[in-house]
């Protein structure tokens, strides 16, 4: 180590690398002073030495092998921007840490597959491991839990975490326009991927939840838990049918502790139009958190990008710096708790419904007859005729019901014969 600099090497150049280099350019001096220490680069690493970055890289040395940024004698850091849970940004965490390095990362899929190993390693090597960056980018909402809230118990953390999603369902409605029609713009314009699929079936939302909950609930982050449904299925006749009811479709990722077991949820829901999260539009994330003492605490910002997620980064290199590096999970691992998984089935909601149905008379009372065999009563329903030939379009809202007797009523709708493909469900998020 270089007395008064703080040396770092960076993998992966980026969206993310990149804009942690240009933010050291722009606000090295800024950082220094709150560091307590110059923060300089010195090595970087990524796939393809030759491409051009726009970035001058000239004065940093290039590792080939990325794995070996680990062990390079005039790195004290490692930053790794890469990204996917296994393959060299897993070798380069595991190699960082045992070489007892610091580990600073925003590789959300990572540490929610890894997060308990890798803490493991970083406690045996008495070395900070850092990911605020991995959930909802800019927002330091990591840093809110282990830190600024971390005398409470928290009840609940719920919010949008994936700023595509969002992007697309609020063009969708301010735009009346289709799933695919957005998608493919997002695509041109560069807020979604070529291939989009970790971001519109909910796996990036699931992993940053499955980080959330740890941190919120102190236990193990436990992805393969997570419920995720995307929102590919979401038709534009929903966002229009939510909005005369007063509401706003969003991808929700909710996580809640009860009774000793984690209940974590990724999926589109009904959020009423004055809910912070309905006012959260564009590529904006939000998260709030729901705790005692404190009450509920509500943050909102850049998910992604360039600077929002340097920012982040750059946060917890600061950190390291500072030495308040701290415990990746904001405790021993030894005191995460294993929390059974709570798969909803005897949650309670009320539910949107649309179905498509025989226009022909006596199908409603059959359909209503199904409901309340299941326990289940309507607040409102709308029955609208439907483009389709012979169809008509069922829009209702039920009272607070058990989830169990929801599905249960689907099916037997389903299988009534009178409606017309397959019905859509999604719950109303009534906090
Ligand atoms: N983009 C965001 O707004 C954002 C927000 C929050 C978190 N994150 C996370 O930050 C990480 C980086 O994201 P990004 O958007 O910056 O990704 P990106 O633009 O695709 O950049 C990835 C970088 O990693 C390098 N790379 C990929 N595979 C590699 C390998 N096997 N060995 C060495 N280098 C490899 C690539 O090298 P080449 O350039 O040579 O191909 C590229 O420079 C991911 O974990 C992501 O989830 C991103």
């Amino acid at each position: 180590m270089t007395e008064g600099v703080l040396r770092i090497g960076v993998a992966g150049l980026g969206t993310v690398g990149l804009g942690v280099i240009r933010t050291l350019a722009a606000h090295g001096d800024l950082i220094a002073r709150r560091a307590g220490q110059k923060i300089v680069v010195t090595a970087v690493s990524a796939r393809e030495r030759g491409r051009d970055r726009g970035v001058d890289l000239s004065p940093y040395a290039w590792v080939e092998d990325t794995a070996a940024l680990a062990d390079h004698p005039e790195v004290d850091v490692v930053v790794e921007l890469i990204g996917g849970s296994e393959g060299t940004a897993l070798a380069l965490a595991e190699r960082t840490l045992a070489a007892g390095k610091p580990l600073v990362t925003a590789n959300k899929a990572l540490v929610a597959r890894h997060g308990r190993a890798l803490a493991t390693l970083a406690e045996a090597h008495g070395q900070p491991l850092l990911f605020e960056a991995a959930v909802a980018g800019g927002i330091p909402v990591l840093k809110a839990l282990r830190e600024g809230a971390a005398a409470n118990g928290v009840a609940r953390v719920y919010g949008l975490l994936n700023g595509t999603c969002n992007y697309v369902l609020s063009r969708m409605e301010s735009e009346g326009l289709d799933f695919a029609t957005v998608l493919a713009d997002a695509q041109a314009a560069g807020f979604a991927e070529a291939d989009p699929s970790f971001d519109v079936d909910g796996i990036d939302t699931a992993h940053k939840l499955a980080l959330l909950a740890a941190l919120a609930f102190g236990t193990t982050p436990d992805f393969d838990a997570v419920a995720t449904v995307g929102i590919r299925a979401i038709d534009k006749a929903d966002i229009e049918q939510a909005a005369s009811l007063g509401f706003r479709i969003k991808l929700v990722g909710l996580a809640e502790a009860r009774d000793g077991k984690l209940f974590q949820r990724v999926h589109p829901a009904l959020v009423a139009r004055d809910h912070p999260l309905a006012t959260t539009g564009g590529a904006l994330n939000a998260v709030v958190i729901e705790a005692d003492p404190v009450g509920r605490l509500f943050l909102q910002g850049a998910g992604a990008g360039e600077g929002p997620t340097a920012s982040a980064v750059l946060a917890d290199v600061i950190d390291v710096a500072l030495g308040r590096g701290g415990l990746p999970f904001g405790m021993p691992v030894a005191a995460l708790t294993a929390l059974a998984n709570d798969d909803g089935a005897a949650r309670e909601a009320r539910f949107y419904v649309r179905l498509s149905v025989a226009d022909r008379p006596g199908v409603l009372a059959e359909l209503t007859a199904i409901l309340r065999d299941q326990g289940v009563s309507i607040e409102s329903l709308i029955q609208r005729p439907h483009a389709g030939e012979g169809l008509a379009s069922l829009v209702m809202v039920t009272h607070v019901t058990a989830e169990a007797a929801m599905a249960a009523s689907l099916a037997a709708m389903a299988a009534s014969g009178s409606v017309h493909g397959a019905p859509v469900m999604m719950h109303i998020l009534d906090f």
